[in-house]
């Protein structure tokens, strides 16, 4: 292009001089007019690119319509856990039981109505826990900016706060989910069990996409919260098991004695984001059938032991693998709508 455009002038200009002259300002021009290009398109990837993401999500969704997002949601996220620290705990798993039931579209947030019994009314829901935050940032916003921020986008920010709030790794997440319009109980036998073993594990995050070494490390989440007695008493038999320590099962029998309900830390500073619940698993001390199976299986053991050493490799691969995470099957467009109650279909 530049040489045929060079060879033109050529031709048209006899006296050398008059077409050097011409040729070096359209030269000039062309150069200024290449760099205006090339900083445009700078500009458009500084300030919206890099940050799109597949799914049309973006870092920056909300940032001419609702620039507060963020800021809202950390703050309620900040103020309840200041409360109750335990509650980060389940603000992370209320994500993970989103996501993996019909995508990220806070489908575990709706309420059962006289036609429907939704996700949240399935036994392996009833402990979730961290409603009331999401309900609070919800309202605000919807003071602020309404029918904008999406509540499955408010799970996803919630999660990602509550995760620094105890101490774990800071990272930036996508946005522009769309809520979806139903929940329905059945589906929620999609969530795995903690009677899993690692085959299991692997096979079931196999079939979201992730990697045995990512399903590692979302199990990390286990870092932070509690069991109740009813999720691991079926390990509690009378003959020992080989893969638990001892004096670890009087501890888990002593809490059940309290009964079904009764809380088991998941690990020694239930808390805080830490890589003691992998140092536990290599003491053989999982509280859960499925945390311990990790060491059973050569490829699960070896991320275990990585991750049990080298604290800041955890935090790297837990947050990518979050981010992975909340972009499971997410609803875009009409496909979802951004309820106005969490807890209802508009
Ligand atoms: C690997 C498969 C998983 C299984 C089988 C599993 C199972 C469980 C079970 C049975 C509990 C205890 C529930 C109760 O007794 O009330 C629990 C708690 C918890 N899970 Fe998982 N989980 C898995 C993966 C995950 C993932 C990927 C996350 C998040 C990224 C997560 C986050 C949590 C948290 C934070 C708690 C503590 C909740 C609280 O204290 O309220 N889990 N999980």
């Amino acid at each position: 292009m530049m040489y045929i455009t060079l060879t033109h002038h050529f031709g048209v200009f006899e006296k050398p001089y008059i077409c050097c002259w011409y040729l070096l300002k359209n030269l000039a021009k062309m150069v200024s007019a290449n760099i205006i290009v090339v900083l445009l398109l700078l500009e458009v990837l500084v300030t919206s690119g890099f940050n799109f993401v597949a799914n049309g999500l973006s870092m920056n969704y909300y940032a001419m319509n609702c620039p507060l997002a963020e800021f809202v949601v950390k703050n309620s996220v900040n103020k309840a856990l200041q409360a109750d620290p335990t509650l980060a705990a389940g603000l992370v798993r209320m994500h993970f039981h989103d996501c993996f039931i019909e995508g990220c579209d806070s489908s575990v947030l709706i309420d059962s109505t006289k036609d429907n019994t939704a996700e949240k009314d399935s036994p392996a829901n009833l402990s979730l826990r961290g409603y009331e935050i999401i309900d609070d940032a919800k309202q605000q916003l919807e003071q602020q900016c309404p029918g904008v921020v999406s509540c499955a986008d408010i799970v996803a920010m919630a999660a990602r706060d509550a995760i620094f709030w105890a101490g774990g790794p800071v990272y930036d997440i996508p946005k522009g989910r769309k809520d979806g319009r139903m929940s329905k109980i059945q589906d929620t036998i999609k969530l795995p069990a903690p009677t899993f073993n690692a085959s299991d594990l692997i096979r079931i995050f196999g079939q979201h996409g992730f990697t045995a070494r990512e399903m590692v490390a979302l199990s990390g989440a286990h870092t932070l919260g509690v069991a109740r007695c009813s999720s691991f008493k079926s390990r509690l038999s009378s003959v020992s098991d080989p893969n638990m320590d001892s004096e670890f099962a009087k501890v888990l029998s002593k809490t059940c004695s309290g009964g079904d309900n009764a809380e088991q830390p998941l690990d020694a500073t239930r808390n805080t984001f830490d890589n003691i619940y992998y140092n536990a698993l290599l003491k053989k001390s999982g509280v859960l059938f499925s945390d311990q199976t990790l060491l059973s299986n050569a490829i699960t053991r070896s991320v275990v032991n990585g991750y049990a050493l080298n604290q800041a490799m955890f935090f790297f691969d837990f947050q990518q693998a979050m981010v992975k995470m909340g972009l499971l099957d997410v609803k875009e467009g009409s496909k979802g709508e951004v309820r106005l109650n969490c807890r209802k279909i508009n």
